[in-house]
């Protein structure tokens, strides 16, 4: 007997291939591509004042045609489809009463259902889609103080000839892995390098770091991704006149660094405010990151005008 799908106890409201839902009525089938082998793709995409800033929502839907092509999926909805979709559903989410907060947005993108097989002759329907939309859980102002204390750990990010990290795909086990290692051992979250001991990125989020006022951060070919936030803080930076070098570098770098800062959609721009348990600069959020941090809400703002 069915007895309904646990849901966390968040106001989650879910867009199922255009079906609008409460989140413990929506269900994806065993035989999903996404649950059988990781095979799908996702985008997090956030609203600001309610809405979604158009801007975001296109870089976030060109990334998810970018992820497409370096998975070979086929997606059988247009663009402007699955913009309206989250439009929809963001707006279902709004009428509910307890919508009050601004909302995170989650596209899971799966290959289809079909029969147990990788051949796509075994696929039975179009590529799926679920949108999930629930209230965002940016960090709060005493954990931006705090900052992150990270783990550089032993297992490596996926090799770009592997899992590329630049695919956005919703086969995240290796990172839930990395993010385990990090908790395990005490830390908020982790940190990963390459085989050759370059730091990558982290779990969810890429990673920036200041030293004599000079900004750097991992190059894409090393292995991420191309974070969307990462590309709006580079750009920043250049308006700002910082200095701003993508090069790579290893984790010693970070534990000599006068800041350190983390960026993604959630998250926004963090200070890490510890390494390994090296403590970073004087162990609170430094200028640089409080100056691009202010940049990056001041964008918003003119974004929302
Ligand atoms: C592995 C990884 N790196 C970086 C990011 C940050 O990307 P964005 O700024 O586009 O949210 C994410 C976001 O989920 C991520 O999963």
């Amino acid at each position: 007997m069915n007895q309904g799908t646990p849901v966390p106890s968040i106001a989650a409201v879910v867009n199922l291939q255009g079906s609008l839902l409460a989140a413990h009525e929506a269900r994806v089938s065993v035989y999903d591509r996404s649950y059988l082998y990781g095979d799908s793709l996702y985008e997090v995409v956030r609203t600001y004042e309610g809405r979604f800033i158009a801007s975001h929502m296109e870089a976030h839907m060109e990334r998810l045609w970018q992820s497409a092509r370096l998975c070979h999926l086929k997606i059988d909805q247009s663009r402007e489809e699955l913009v309206r979709e989250c439009e929809r559903a963001l707006a279902f989410f709004k009428s509910q009463s307890f919508a009050t907060r601004d909302a995170y947005c989650r596209l899971v993108l799966s290959r289809g259902v079909g029969r147990i097989g990788f051949s796509p002759s075994a696929l039975l329907t179009p590529s799926q889609f679920a949108i999930i939309v629930q209230p965002v859980e940016s960090p709060s102002e005493e954990q931006h103080e705090r900052g992150l204390k990270l783990r550089v750990v032993e297992r490596f990010r996926n090799h770009p000839n592997a899992l590329d990290p630049a695919m956005k795909s919703g086969n995240y086990l290796n990172n839930v892995l990395a993010f385990i290692e990090a908790q395990q051992q005490g830390f908020d979250d982790a940190l990963l390098c390459d085989a050759e001991g370059f730091v990558t990125e982290g779990t969810t989020f890429n990673v920036f770091y200041v030293r004599r006022g000079i900004l750097c951060t991992p190059p894409l070919p090393v292995g991420i991704l191309d974070g969307i936030t990462r590309r709006t803080i580079l750009g920043l930076a250049e308006t700002l006149g910082i200095e701003c070098r993508e090069s790579h570098f290893q984790r010693e770098r970070l534990y000599e660094a006068d800041e350190v800062f983390a960026t993604g959609t959630v998250k926004e721009v963090m200070a890490v405010t510890q390494v390994d348990g090296h403590r970073i600069g004087s162990g609170s959020p430094g200028p640089v990151t409080r100056r691009i941090r202010s940049a990056f809400q001041a964008d918003l703002l003119r974004l929302l005008r």
